[in-house]
């Protein structure tokens, strides 16, 4: 297990880079298996979730290069092989090789995904839009066997703006014959980035970014280069650690439209925060107000920077309430807050925070991914030292973390123990 160790109250200054979108870089690369030549992407963030789905893609007997933040994929030896279950429970975004192979090879063999323990997690969405686009689903337990002798077009009503299901019948309907509409679409900048990039390789997909997305289906996908966008969650998570202890931290390489509904609620509280070309600089203020922070849908307040959040709400002058209405159980960090010294309420999805409140170092789990981001969070401004286990969670969505936060004065550390 890794643990973070992490020194509280050390001002943070100079500059931040932003790696690519997590949540962009999981879709781009299973979809690749569409392309029948080579493609290459660029800003590939170096996180485990990555590692895990270029080893899917090794299974598939996919060629795969990756230097630095490029990787390249060529899937025209690829082979249809089983996804075993442990390749598929180790993230979520294992669930994107359903519309890929499903849409190459009209048949997949896998287990239902992974992903943080944030609540139930269905993929009903996902699988009915498929059963729309003709396939045959057999499932034994958490093994199911997918098949579409026709895989054709269909018109879909998502009853949720699912964001992997969105994506996933993008990914179905690239190849399947005829068009496919998807009503009620998530429109997150992931979905953008994952529809440019089947563009750029020929498929004739429009209307990404808003609520109804068609897809003309298409028999050849050609190479292509494309760019992962910044990860807009891992720059808000720089942006809250600024607002608790920066002296003009400086996140750069942002995409300020992604981060609007984060900025918004900073700037009403009274952080003080410029926006400069691509670049957030932010810097810690004597007080904070107190605010309602409610997580919603791109482009309400993103539910992945809600437990980051509200570390920040733990030190604003009074009560805020912090209410999540994607997951049903996205509160794990909050136990921990409260061993470090947080006054947190919670009742059901809302969290009643009243603040200030000292933090003090002690010993925290991280239970998931941004909850972990949380845990880090609260270590910077703790006093004294913060350990954080089972910090192999944060890894998962944050690149060179420690490597990035030690530039800007941070003292944090990760080991590996038994
Ligand atoms: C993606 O998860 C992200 N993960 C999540 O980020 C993010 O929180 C979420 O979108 C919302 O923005 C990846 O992209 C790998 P959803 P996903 O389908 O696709 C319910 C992180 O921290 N639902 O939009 O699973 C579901 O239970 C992670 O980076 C169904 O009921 O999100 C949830 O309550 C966490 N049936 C809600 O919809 C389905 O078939 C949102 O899910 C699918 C989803």
């Amino acid at each position: 297990m890794k643990v973070l160790e992490v020194e509280g109250n050390v001002p943070l200054l100079g500059s931040v880079e932003i790696s690519g979108a997590k949540n962009s870089a999981v879709a781009l690369i299973p979809a690749s298996i569409l392309c029948d030549e080579e493609v290459n992407l660029n800003n590939v963030p170096n996180i485990s979730d990555v590692d895990a789905l270029e080893s899917i893609l090794i299974h598939l007997n996919a060629e795969v290069r990756r230097t630095g933040e490029s990787i390249s994929v060529n899937c025209k030896n690829v082979i249809n092989n089983k996804i075993t279950e442990d390749m598929s429970v180790k993230l979520r975004a294992s669930y994107y090789f359903m519309g890929a192979l499903l849409s190459k090879f009209k048949k997949v063999d896998m287990y239902f995904p992974g992903g943080c323990s944030i609540g139930s997690r269905p993929i009903n969405l996902h699988l009915d839009g498929f059963k729309l686009m003709g396939a045959n689903i057999m499932e034994d337990g958490n093994h199911f066997i997918m098949e579409a002798p026709i895989l054709h077009g269909a018109n879909i009503d998502l009853n949720f703006p699912s964001v992997g299901a969105t994506i996933n019948l993008m990914l179905a309907a690239s190849k399947a014959d005829g068009e496919t509409i998807i009503n009620n679409a998530a429109k997150e900048p992931e979905i953008v980035n994952v529809a440019t990039f089947l563009n750029n390789m020929g498929a004739k997909i429009r209307g990404a970014g808003t609520s109804t997305i068609k897809i003309d289906g298409v028999s050849y996908l050609h190479k292509c280069f494309h760019e992962v966008i910044p990860d807009r969650i891992e720059a808000g998570t720089y942006a809250i650690i600024g607002a608790l202890t920066g002296k003009k931290l400086k996140i750069c390489g942002i995409i300020e439209e992604h981060l609007e509904a984060l900025l918004s609620k900073l700037k009403e509280m009274g952080v003080k925060l410029k926006v400069e070309d691509n670049n957030i600089i932010i810097s810690k203020s004597r007080s904070y107000k107190p605010i309602n922070v409610k997580t919603l849908v791109f482009p309400g307040f993103v539910t992945d920077l809600g437990q980051p959040m509200s570390v920040l709400l733990t030190q604003a002058n009074g009560m805020s309430i912090f209410e999540e209405t994607i997951y049903e159980n996205r509160m794990g960090h909050v136990k921990y807050l409260q061993k470090l010294g947080a006054d947190i309420k919670v009742s059901d999805r809302t969290a009643i925070i009243t603040g200030p409140t000292p933090f003090i170092g002690t010993e925290v789990v991280a239970t998931d991914l941004r909850a972990g981001a949380a845990m880090v969070i609260a270590g910077l401004i703790a006093k004294g030292t913060t350990t954080i286990e089972s910090a192999e969670h944060i890894l998962r969505g944050y690149e060179n973390i420690v490597e990035k936060l030690t530039a800007v004065g941070a003292d944090i550390k990760i080991e590996e123990v038994e």
